[in-house]
């Protein structure tokens, strides 16, 4: 069991952090949304709690015709459902006062004649020196408008030490391809310097992931084995019990190779298969990501039948809850070919992982909400304690728990006490919550402090949300030539089809069972 840190280790984080952390003022499009009230507005609240909120205020701006009391109600609903640390009414004093609101549209001008007098309005009131960050938490249709609207109002600054800064956080979907990728970071650059754009992918915000560095790279003991020579392979599994509901329309659209793998999935095997970067500089680090996207062998054509699977939903039940089929959800077309499950096998073509395949799955309506990457070591030699060939032992394997269990484990082989030489696999465990008392903070604290920092080490860059289009755009057009009238199905609350195993099979491999 590894002992409880004595002091807290964020020490000097935090304290950088609030040396750069300006005061500023956070404009969200979108505020009437679901993500601002889910999301946005609690991350805001616990960074206050935890004192690392600095000066600032937040103006959100949306369709519906709400005075900030309004807001700061929709504010309160959404900490008390959605927050990690409670509603404390005298710190809700203080955060309330922060929050106010303008309804506009964004394909009109005035508003953001509007926007501009009110904030230099409350800017002054409250002493901020204009520093701004613009949060698109609105669908991409919209990005062009409120990027023009922006520009014409002159509400972004140019990049320079002199004046404030203004900064601008993007949410996905950046794009359904390769071209509209490209054509949506045009509009933004047309607009902001891309050392101002903040794409965000919230799963670099989890505590989980951005542990996958620090384990990597301060710890002696991973780092000669992670490559070819001693990983047999590695399954990233990223599984959610919930289906699509109220958000067919936007998945029908979709599916779970845009949604899920294009950003978060990738992203992860990055992170795994990064070479050590020589610095933490956000562009080092992200350089680093970004040649492992640049190493990843081609699916084209007739090979996504062989390297990859889709399947949706049939009928079923998840934690005793019944499922309909995804055909049968309301917005969903009933010959849908939009897939809900995703199986990949991967490679990544450089010298540290030649051969080593990566498979990768997703889906809505599997028996539990769970997310791990797992490890596994190539088996030792065939003598001593493994010479049998008819029981052999379990390879060694590194699991990294992403949630919703934090933490992670390593199976090894120890003998069986006693006088034989019985061996067994064992787990030694690590949990976040027992090795740490404080909890882990959610995505969005995480990402929205470092937009205030300046910090984009988290964010996608441009290339790198290009190049994950690039490949993941083969694919699409792989499975539209090659495609079928019927996907394969999979009850909800199973693991997935038939083919799914099948594809990790014919390697002589399985899929972990989670
Ligand atoms: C989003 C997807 O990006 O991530 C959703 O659009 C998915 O479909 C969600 O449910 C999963 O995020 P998390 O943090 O709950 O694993």
């Amino acid at each position: 069991m590894p002992t409880p840190p004595t002091q807290p280790v964020s020490t000097c984080d935090d304290s950088l952090w609030s040396a750069l952390t300006q005061p500023c003022s956070l404009v969200i499009f979108g505020a009437s949304g679901d993500l601002t009230k889910r999301k946005l507005l609690p991350a805001l609240y616990n960074l206050l709690l935890d004192g690392l909120l600095p000066p600032c205020l937040v103006l959100g701006l949306g369709r519906k015709p709400w005075s900030d009391e309004d807001f700061r109600q929709v504010a309160r609903e959404g900490i008390e459902q959605f927050s990690r640390q409670p509603l404390q009414p005298e710190r809700w004093e203080d955060f309330q006062r922060r929050l106010f609101y303008m309804s506009g549209k964004l394909d009109d001008r005035q508003t953001f004649v509007q926007l501009k007098k009110r904030l230099e309005d409350l800017e002054t009131r409250h002493h901020l020196p204009g520093n701004r960050i613009y949060y698109l938490a609105i669908p991409p249709t919209a990005f062009a408008a409120a990027c023009q609207g922006l520009d014409y109002a002159g509400l972004v600054y140019p990049v320079d030490d002199r004046s404030p800064y203004s900064r601008v956080i993007v949410e996905k979907p950046i794009g359904r391809d390769l071209q509209s990728a490209r054509e949506l970071n045009a509009i933004f650059a047309r607009v902001f310097d891309e050392s101002q754009i903040y794409r965000i992918d919230h799963y670099l915000g989890k505590e989980t992931v951005q542990n996958i560095m620090v384990l990597r790279f301060a710890n002696a003991i991973f780092e000669p084995l992670w490559n070819y020579k001693y990983i047999d392979h590695v399954q990233i599994t990223v599984s959610e019990a919930e289906t699509v509901g109220k958000r067919a329309a936007y998945y029908e659209e979709t599916g779970a190779l845009r949604d899920m793998v294009q950003n978060h999935l990738l992203q992860l095997l990055c992170l795994i298969a990064t070479e050590p970067p020589y610095s933490l500089d956000p562009d080092v680090v992200r350089n680093a990501r970004m040649d492992v996207l640049r190493g990843l062998r081609p699916i084209r054509g007739k090979e996504t039948e062989t390297m990859t699977v889709r399947a949706n939903i049939a009928h079923g039940v998840v934690n005793g809850v019944p499922v309909p089929g995804y055909r049968r959800e309301e917005g969903v077309r009933p010959d849908s070919t939009t897939e809900t499950y995703v199986a990949l096998k991967v490679f990544v073509d450089n010298w540290r992982w030649a051969g080593v395949p990566f498979y990768i799955r997703t889906g809505k309506a599997l028996p539990k909400r769970a997310s791990e990457i797992a490890i596994q070591f190539k088996e030792v030699p065939q003598i001593l304690f493994n010479a049998n060939p008819h029981c052999p032992l379990d390879p060694n394997l590194l699991l990294l728990r992403i949630q919703p269990e934090e933490g992670m484990a390593m199976r090894i082989i120890s003998k069986v006490p006693g006088t034989k030489a019985q061996t067994h696999p064992v787990e030694m465990n690590f949990k976040y919550g027992d090795a740490f008392t404080a909890p882990s903070p959610e995505a969005y604290e995480r990402l929205l402090l470092d937009v205030m920092a300046g910090d984009a080490s988290l964010f996608m860059r441009r290339d790198a949300v290009e190049a994950s289009w690039a490949w993941i755009t083969e694919i699409l057009e792989g499975w539209a030539r090659y495609g079928t009238r019927w996907l394969p199905e999979y009850p909800a609350g199973t693991w997935g089809p038939v083919e799914a195993d099948r594809l990790i099979e014919m390697d002589g491999r399985k899929w972990r069972v989670l």
